[in-house]
């Protein structure tokens, strides 16, 4: 095991009706910047909540941060903060508003431009305003992590930052049963995959880390055909949503390597063809573990045989059943996992190649994903 550093100060209040406890949360007297995406809560009751809990607090709304947001749309989000003089941000919605917002609570006191913050690409230590967030899609673990996601139209580049945790978030289960069918599917690949890149790495440094992360992989397998068939069972639900709070809170990473390949070649094909975060992930993961099959091995055989039941002898055999068997867990999900399914031509996938080496990326537990191998992996799943 690896020496490391556990810290993560955010408050969670997790279950029925707790939206309400936000009023006592969030320190009277604070000027509060509330932020939503594009109406998902006007429909589900959960702003008439929030906008009822905080009605002694002096709020401003900012509307309108879109899937993977963009450095445009924050702008005006972080002018809005700075004219009020807020001096606190509530991010209400799924992970791209909590994202969003996590430029917005660290650009409204910084002087420069926001997508300086974002190139300096670690923001931990710089100063920023108290941010909260009411989650409502289970999916990025935004709610209790320290990154944020932020693309910038013009370049159509996505880059990930890291800033602080939330003070706070509430999670109330019964907000998702508005979930289009469609983002369902979504958080739960993502969840899987933000396992899979903390787990699916280096062999035997931890076995209390292996046997959480296989505990949320094992979990996501088995509720995800129930959630499929009813979105409103409340006790699915929250398993949903605690899986993904634990799958990207630092719990599963104490202590071992970790890879993030995969999503680091996914954010390209969304930034380059606007395909959905997750759904990336279903396409790319399954191209990573072959092509590193070889480094993985051991990891990929732990996996299939504790998650999937793979137990047979034959070590190649296992391999090409448990990635195969990961790729048909995607496509139950309804994602079209081949790159050509979804009209990417060879093209993107020289582009990539060429902004890694460009960057001098190097990915993966081993840092040997580079320009070249990430046009191997993406070559693999054509
Ligand atoms: O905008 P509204 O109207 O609210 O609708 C949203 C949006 O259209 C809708 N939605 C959310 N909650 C809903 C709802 N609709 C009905 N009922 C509800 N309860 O869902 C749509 C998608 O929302 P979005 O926030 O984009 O989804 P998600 O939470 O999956 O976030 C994706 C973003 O997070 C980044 C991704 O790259 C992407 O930009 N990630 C952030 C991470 C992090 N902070 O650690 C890690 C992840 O790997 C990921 O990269
Ligand atoms: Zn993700």
């Amino acid at each position: 095991m690896n020496n490391f550093t556990f810290y993560n100060p955010t408050k969670l209040i997790f279950g029925k009706d707790t939206i309400p406890t936000i009023a006592k949360e969030i320190p009277a007297g604070k000027k509060v910047l509330i932020t939503f995406g594009g109406g998902s809560v006007k429909q589900n009751g959960v702003y008439t909540q929030v906008t009822e809990a905080l009605k002694n607090h002096e709020i401003h709304e900012f509307w309108g941060i879109e899937p993977n947001p963009s450095v445009e749309t924050l702008r005006q989000a972080i002018a809005l903060g700075k004219e009020k003089k807020c001096d606190f941000v509530l991010a209400v919605g799924g992970g791209s508003v909590i994202d969003g917002s996590k430029l917005i609570a660290a650009a409204i006191p910084y002087d420069g431009d926001a997508w300086e913050l974002v190139m300096k690409r670690d923001y931990s230590q710089g100063h920023t305003l108290p941010l909260a967030s009411v989650l409502t899609l289970p999916a990025t673990g935004s709610e209790m992590n320290a990154g944020a996601v932020i693309s910038n139209k013009t370049t159509k580049e996505k880059f990930a930052i890291y800033t602080k945790t939330p003070v706070f978030s509430v999670l109330d289960p019964q907000t998702t049963y508005t979930l289009p069918e469609f983002q369902v599917s979504c958080g739960l690949a993502d969840t899987f995959v933000h396992v899979m890149e903390q787990y699916l790495t280096t062999n035997g440094q931890s076995p209390l880390m292996d046997r959480w992360a296989e505990g949320i992989l094992t979990t996501i397998m088995e509720i995800a055909p129930k959630i499929k068939q009813d979105q409103n069972d409340f006790d699915n639900m929250a398993t949903f949503m605690l899986s993904a709070t634990m799958a990207l809170n630092g719990f599963i990473s104490m202590g071992v390597t970790q890879d993030w390949a995969t999503h680091m070649i996914g954010h390209e094909l969304t930034a380059l063809h606007g395909l959905t975060h997750a759904h990336t992930l279903t396409i790319v993961l399954p191209g990573t573990m072959w092509v590193l099959k070889d480094q993985k091995q051991e990891k990929i055989l732990q996996y299939g045989q504790r998650v999937l039941g793979i137990d047979i002898d034959d070590k190649d055999l296992a391999i090409k059943m448990t990635i195969e068997k990961t790729e048909s867990f995607f496509r139950s999900l309804g994602f079209k996992t081949k790159l050509s399914e979804n009209n990417i031509t060879q093209s993107t996938i020289a582009e990539i190649e060429k902004r890694f080496i460009q960057r001098g990326v190097r990915l993966g537990e081993n840092r040997n994903v580079d320009g070249p191998v990430a046009r191997e992996i993406l070559e693999k799943v054509m």
